[in-house]
């Protein structure tokens, strides 16, 4: 597991590197404005300098941090993009040209029209309800799912465009690993009958590892994909007004018992910055010798290929020891998941769009 002073260490060779250009969608609140908040004190000092899209719902609360990051990182490109809904694939449809045409009309540091690095954390509580979508789909599946892989498919044409290899980060339950029973993979929205905090988790984190895996052998040497667990990040999330109030009192009782277990928001930005480091490989981009001095070690993807392209990682970046889902893994799950997705995303295509 990298500790937090070669996460550290790793975060600033970054910032040493190359100019980027990245997006974080659901970035007004929570674990995404850590992640923008700790962009802007990696580039705030003298060297490579950043275009920060924040994409979200609430003009204010994006402000407040764009006028952060133009403080902090001075030189530095910090954009808002709204997106009304995100759990509609025609508003992604919709901020994803936005972001094309505004890297289209002024590319970056004298580079291509591209998009570095892609982070995803848009979600709904666990306590709250989720309502189907005038498109038909559960709302958090969409969220947490559906929504960030038509995210990555309209966003491919900017990530492939990045001089060094992209990388895409979704933010949720990374390597964590629900129990399936044999022959009943959980593949689509879980049914009513188990739907919740569970089998959302166990459904959208099983689909994401295959369909990473996927993505990464049609994006080989181009992109790598990273999924995380970012552990237990207190934020406003857990005293919102959908929280329960029972829930609340609790958690202000508890909040100081559990401090050793918490991870602080600075933290949490930084290890989510790490994963853009070249710990996190592009698949067909390093070899044991070229990757011998990277910080941290080069990780090892969801099929235990060192810098395989595709990671399941937990709150410090670490991978686990094993194949992911090696108990119920064929050879065709992968494209199982890959049929069942594009169907689904087929069926909400845009007027005069392909996937
Ligand atoms: N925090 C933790 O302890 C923890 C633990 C495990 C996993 N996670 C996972 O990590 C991810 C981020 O968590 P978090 O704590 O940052 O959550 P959060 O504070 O609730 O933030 C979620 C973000 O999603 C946005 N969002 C929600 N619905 C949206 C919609 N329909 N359209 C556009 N944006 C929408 C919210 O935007 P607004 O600002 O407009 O509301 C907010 O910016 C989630 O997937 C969560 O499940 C978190």
């Amino acid at each position: 597991m990298p500790q937090l002073n070669a996460i550290r260490t790793g975060v600033a060779e970054l910032a040493k590197g190359p100019p980027l250009v990245v997006a974080l969608v659901g970035a007004t609140t929570g674990i995404g404005s850590y992640v923008a908040r700790a962009l802007a004190a990696a580039f705030a000092k003298d060297g490579s300098k950043l275009r920060v899209y924040i994409i979200g719902r609430k003009p204010d609360r994006a402000e407040t941090l764009v006028q952060f990051g133009r403080q902090t990182s001075p030189g530095s490109d910090w954009r808002f993009v709204p997106v009304s809904d995100a759990s509609l694939m025609s508003d992604v449809d919709q901020v994803c040209r936005h972001v094309a045409e505004l890297e289209e009309e002024s590319p970056f540091a004298g580079g291509p029209p591209r998009l570095d690095v892609l982070y995803m954390s848009q979600a709904l509580s666990p306590f709250q309800k989720s309502p189907t979508t005038k498109e038909g789909l559960d709302t958090q599946m969409s969220l947490l799912y559906y929504s960030r892989i038509r995210f990555i498919q309209k966003l491919t044409p900017l990530l492939r465009a990045a001089p060094g290899s992209a990388r895409v980060i979704s933010i949720f339950a990374g390597n964590m690993e629900d129990s399936i029973k044999p022959g009943n993979l959980p593949i689509g929205t879980p049914p009513a009958s188990s739907y919740g905090i569970t089998d959302v988790r166990k459904h959208v984190t099983f689909m994401k590892t295959f369909l990473f895996e996927e993505l990464v052998e049609q994006n080989a040497g181009k992109i790598s994909f990273v999924h995380i667990y970012p552990g237990l990040v207190d934020g406003p999330g857990f005293y919102s007004d959908v929280i329960p109030l029972w829930f609340r009192i609790i958690w202000r009782v508890l909040k100081p018992l559990l401090s050793w277990y918490i991870t602080s928001e600075k933290d949490c930005g930084e290890v989510m910055l790490f994963l853009a480091t070249k710990r996190y490989p592009a698949k067909d981009t390093v070899t044991p010798e070229t990757g011998a001095n990277v910080i941290g070690g080069v990780a090892y993807s969801t099929q235990r290929d060192l810098g395989g392209g595709a990671y399941a990682v937990g709150q410090r970046g670490d991978e686990s020891k094993n194949v992911s889902w090696a108990k119920v893994r064929k050879s065709d799950t992968a494209k199982e998941v890959w049929d069942h997705t594009t169907s689904i995303l087929a069926e909400t295509q845009g007027e005069n769009d392909s996937i």
